[in-house]
């Protein structure tokens, strides 16, 4: 489901609308939702798995973020399916068609956007013999920039780019081709913790998608890249990190229901060095978090502030949201009692320049009450500027985008 908070005139408008998806319709007509690709089982035979990218009908639950591409919004998933909608009414337009012969099986809800070019830039992978790392610009018609062939690809849930590189880290949770082609599990399931591999990051030239160098790390887990950026000593990588992938079992659907309790996420800062193939890194924050965010206008460029949230020492669930500072190793949090925020959306003031001046926008759901509202605070001191309750209660989402 799409939700929209509008601002105007001082008042505060929100609205929803299903994406009219093929999965949508699945469930309506079978009374339950179950078609997903993360982490619920969709059911799916072998035939079908490995006609996945031939055959997408039931895979198009694109619920995990929203992009806009050239002035249209779309909303995306990690199979290669986009979803048209009109911004203004929610309306489904209809599944977006690339322009292009580009294909392949599993990539990014995160695309990242290149302010300085307005050039966007994603990944597909592409299982085979060999499987392939395709790195592409993101567009109505894609352009093909690198491939690199890999014998057993990675999950990756997202990507960092600088100034001139794009990075992809290879967590050593890795597709087992045995598992597609013989088991009945979501996805997710068919990647294995390959703890004696190495973590890898592949540099890759913005430009040409060459191949420019790649290092090892010791093996973790991540979804979530915050950025990226050069220095005089290599390249810098804030990472949000975990010691292994057992947190994906924490989201399964059943065990969210039942006894949630999601692991805190570290933020790492990885320093690629100029010599030698070896990263490493430092904890900069005291806090763990997820769902991170930045003041985009310093996408790729050295950034002080970390927004995400957080998980309290009491809790079980996101139920803090957290602000820290890089440089300080300094946080700041916001929480109220039974309350459970989602990602914190940076919208910065329109007449600052200075990194982190600006709002944080969440939709916070009110276990008090069973209903939801859009709170929006101070980036800069996490104190509240306001809040517009829904009548009631908003499912948790993972991304959205302020426009
Ligand atoms: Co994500």
């Amino acid at each position: 489901m799409l939700h929209a908070f509008t601002f105007a005139q001082g008042r505060v408008r929100y609205s929803n609308r299903f994406l009219d998806s093929n999965a949508y319709r699945a469930a309506r007509a079978r009374g339950a939702p179950g078609a997903s690709v993360f982490a619920v089982d969709p059911g799916l035979s072998l035939f079908s798995r490995l006609l996945m990218g031939l055959l997408p009908f039931q895979l198009d639950n694109t619920n995990i973020s929203i992009a806009q591409v050239a002035g249209r919004f779309l909303a995306l998933t990690e199979t290669p399916l986009a979803i048209e909608f009109d911004p203004e009414t929610l309306r489904t337009i209809g599944a977006f068609r690339f322009r292009d012969r580009l294909h392949g099986h599993l990539t990014t809800a995160h695309p990242l956007y290149d302010a300085a070019t307005g050039v966007s830039y994603t990944y597909l992978t592409r299982f085979g013999l060999p499987s392939r790392y395709q790195i592409m610009t993101f567009g109505a018609r894609r352009r093909m920039l690198g491939s690199l062939p890999v014998t057993a690809p990675g999950y990756m849930h997202s990507f960092a780019m600088t100034e001139r590189y794009l990075v992809l880290s290879e967590f050593p949770f890795l597709l087992s081709m045995r598992d597609i082609l013989s088991t009945k599990v979501p996805l997710i399931g068919c990647f294995r913790w390959r703890p004696e591999r190495a973590t890898r990051f592949l540099v890759l030239d913005k430009r040409t998608g060459e191949l420019v160098r790649t290092y090892e790390a010791d093996p973790c887990f991540g979804f979530h890249h915050v950025n990226a950026y050069e220095t005089g000593e290599g390249l810098t990588l804030d990472l949000i990190v975990y010691p292994d992938p057992s947190v994906i079992d924490q989201l399964y659907l059943d065990t969210l229901a039942q006894r949630p309790r999601l692991p805190s996420g570290e933020l790492r800062r990885y320093v690629l060095p100029q010599r030698g193939r070896s990263a490493r890194y430092a904890v900069v924050s005291p806090v763990g978090l997820e769902l991170p965010q930045i003041d985009e206008r310093q996408r790729s460029r050295r950034h002080r502030y970390v927004y995400g949230v957080g998980v309290s020492q009491r809790g079980a669930f996101f139920d803090q949201i957290v602000r820290v500072d890089t440089e300080q190793r300094a946080v700041a949090i916001w929480s109220e009692a039974g309350c459970y925020p989602g990602e914190p959306i940076f919208v910065p003031d329109p007449g600052a320049c200075a990194e982190g001046e600006g709002l944080l926008l969440t939709i916070v759901l009110d276990g008090r009450c069973g209903t939801s509202f859009l709170l929006a605070l101070d980036a800069a001191t996490l104190e509240e500027v306001g809040r517009a309750r829904v009548a009631h209660h908003i499912p948790f989402g993972l991304h959205g985008l302020y426009v």
